[in-house]
């Protein structure tokens, strides 16, 4: 009996430990592993809508009645590494003022009188998205406008001073529901400057 049980015992440490390595090996990222709130993902997902970063976002498809949706497998990825580069017309070259997007650009491309800017991959991606960014690098680049919060100034349209108007409760919960996105592969281009 005694024999019996130690063998119990040892075996279920065995599975114990195979099991927490299994758990210790699924959990790689540690935003990711954090069950977050319903109320929260549900706050988090009313500011992006609210806020249309759905529609800058994400590349855009035709829906069944022939209007442009946000393309579900490829939503929040931001602008399409594979997608050729539009033609900037002349009209947007010479103009001062920065420029709405143009018609004949998807929603992921901004023209300006002087750069070309890319719509970032905000998808849990590690390697292309915002996967490894911690919830106050994310706050923080809404917040001070730049890169991480720190690096590279984030440029128009992205419209951060008016993000930055939202509470931290509401950016949390924005970083949150994002990072419930299902992750894309997707390596958005750095913006391109047409004249020097
Ligand atoms: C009018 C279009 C537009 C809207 C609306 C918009 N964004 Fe953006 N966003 C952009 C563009 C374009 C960039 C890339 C700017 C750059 O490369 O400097 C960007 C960049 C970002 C970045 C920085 C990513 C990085 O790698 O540094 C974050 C974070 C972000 N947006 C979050 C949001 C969230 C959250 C919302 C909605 C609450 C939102 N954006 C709404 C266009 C938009």
């Amino acid at each position: 009996m005694k024999n019996i049980c130690s063998i119990l015992t040892v075996s279920s440490l065995v599975i114990l430990a195979l099991v927490s390595a299994v758990a210790i090996s699924c959990h790689q990222n540690p935003a990711k592993e954090i069950a977050y709130s319903p109320e929260r993902i549900e706050i988090g997902q009313a500011v992006v809508e609210g806020w249309n970063c759905t529609f800058c976002h994400s590349p855009q498809i035709q829906g069944p009645d022939g209007k442009f949706i946000a393309d579900p497998k490829r939503f929040m990825s931001g602008h399409p590494s594979d997608e050729e580069l539009p033609t900037v017309p002349d009209m947007v070259m010479t103009s001062p003022e920065w420029m709405e997007f143009l018609d004949n650009l998807d929603s992921t491309v901004w023209a300006t009188d002087n750069l070309i800017v890319f719509s970032a991959n905000l998808t849990p991606d590690d390697e292309t998205g915002i996967g490894t960014w911690s919830e106050t690098e994310f706050v923080e680049t809404i917040r001070e406008g730049r890169h991480k919060g720190i690096e590279r100034r984030i440029k128009y349209p992205m419209p951060w001073q008016e993000l930055s108007e939202l509470s931290n409760e509401e950016l949390l919960s924005v970083y949150e529901y994002l990072m419930t996105l299902e992750p894309v592969d997707n390596k958005v281009p750095p913006s391109i400057v047409l004249f020097r």
